[in-house]
C-alpha cells in the first residue's frame, strides 16, 4: 500500500506521467483480464493454446535428450488451465516429474494445486505464493534437470533492458543443461496488433481505466474515471505497442494527504508497453543475457513463439 502509493505519487509526478502496469490487476483487473482473454480481437490465448496442444510433445521430446526426471517451474503460473495440458503431454517423457507453481496469489494457487492434481497423473505439485522474484530466488538447485516456464507473452510488458534483466535473474538459478521456455508474440500486421488492444466493446479501456478507480478505492484520491480516456497505439518500427490514459479536459486530482496532481487538457499518462517480437530481437535478448536459442515452436499463422534457451555453457 505504501509502496503502491510512493509509485503512484512519482510516476504522476514525471514528466511524461506514467503509471506501472503491474498495478493493473487487483481483483476487478484480474476479472477483466479474463474477459480480454475471451475476446475475438485478442489473439494471444488461442494461439498459444494451438503451440501447446500441437508442439508440447516436441517441447517434450527435445528436453528429454538431456533429462529423465524434469522440475517444471512456472513464473506467474495462474490457475493452471493451460499448463496442465503441456503437462500432460510431458507426463510419458519424465520419471520424476514435479510442477512448482509459483504466482501471487494463494487462492489462484489452490485452483492450480487442484486442477493439475485431478488432470495429471503422477505428478508432484508444489505451490508457493509470492513474489517470484523473491521465490524464484530462494528456490533450491537441483541436480534433476529444470525448465522455468514463462508463458502468456508476459515477457512483452518488460521494456527490453528489463527483459535482459529478467533473462539474467532466470539463468542465475539454472545450470548449463536446464531449460527456459518463453513465450513472444511476434510482430505482424500493425492492424491486427492494434485491434487486440483497442476492443469495440471497451473492455480494454475499462481495464486501462480500472487503474485510476484502484487508485481511488486504495489510495483515496478522486479521478473522475470519466473524464479520461483510453488511446493505444502500435509504433511498427520498435513493434511497440504502447498503452495511454488520456486527460480529456485540464483538471486537478487531489490524495487525501493534500498532494494534487494537475494534467493539461489531453495529457498522457503512459501505463504499458506490451512489445511484439522481431526475430531480431529474441536473438538480441539471447545474446545479451548469454543464453542460447536451442529450438523455436510456432503456432500455424506464425504469429507467436515458444522459444526454448539454455545457458551458455
Ligand atoms: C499480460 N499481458 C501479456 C497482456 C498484453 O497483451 O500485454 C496485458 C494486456 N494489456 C492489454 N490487453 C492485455
Amino acid at each position: 500500500m505504501q509502496e503502491f502509493l510512493s509509485h503512484v505519487k512519482q510516476g504522476l509526478s514525471q514528466s511524461p506521467k506514467k503509471l506501472s502496469s503491474r498495478y493493473f490487476y487487483d481483483a476487478k483487473g484480474d476479472a477483466l483480464f479474463q474477459q480480454i482473454m475471451k475476446m475475438d480481437a485478442y489473439y494471444l490465448p488461442r494461439c498459444e493454446m494451438q503451440i501447446i496442444q500441437q508442439q508440447s510433445e516436441q517441447i517434450a521430446k527435445d528436453i528429454s535428450t538431456s533429462h529423465s526426471g524434469l522440475q517444471i517451474v512456472e513464473l506467474g503460473a495462474g490457475d493452471g488451465s493451460k499448463t496442465k495440458h503441456l503437462l500432460k503431454q510431458f507426463g510419458p517423457y519424465f520419471k520424476p516429474m514435479e510442477y512448482v507453481a509459483m504466482d501471487i496469489s494463494p487462492n489462484v494457487l489452490a485452483i492450480n494445486e487442484k486442477l493439475i492434481k485431478t488432470e495429471v497423473v503422477g505428478i508432484n505439485h508444489r505451490k508457493i505464493a509470492g513474489n517470484y522474484f523473491e521465490t524464484y530466488k530462494n528456490l533450491t538447485p537441483i541436480t534433476k534437470g529444470r525448465l522455468v516456464l514463462f508463458l502468456g507473452a508476459n515477457i512483452g510488458n518488460y521494456p527490453t533492458p528489463e527483459a535482459i534483466d529478467f533473462f539474467n535473474f532466470v539463468k542465475s538459478n539454472l545450470t548449463k543443461n536446464d531449460y527456459f521456455l518463453v513465450a513472444f508474440d511476434l510482430v505482424k500486421h500493425p492492424r491486427k496488433i492494434i485491434a487486440a488492444y483497442d476492443d469495440h466493446n471497451g473492455i480494454t479501456k475499462q481495464f486501462n481505466l480500472n487503474l485510476l478507480e484502484r487508485i481511488n478505492r486504495e489510495l483515496g484520491a478522486n479521478f473522475e474515471v470519466s473524464d479520461f480516456d483510453h488511446f493505444p497505439f502500435y509504433n511498427p518500427i520498435t513493434g511497440i505497442t504502447s498503452s495511454h490514459i488520456i486527460s480529456l479536459k485540464q483538471q486537478t486530482v487531489e490524495f487525501p494527504d493534500g498532494f494534487t496532481i494537475n494534467f493539461e487538457a489531453f495529457e498522457a499518462i503512459h501505463t504499458e508497453v506490451s512489445k511484439k517480437f522481431f526475430w531480431s530481437d529474441i536473438e538480441a535478448i539471447a545474446h545479451q543475457s548469454k543464453m542460447r536459442i536451442v529450438q523455436t515452436y510456432l503456432d500455424q499463422q506464425k504469429a507467436y513463439a515458444f522459444v526454448l534457451f539454455q545457458p551458455h555453457a
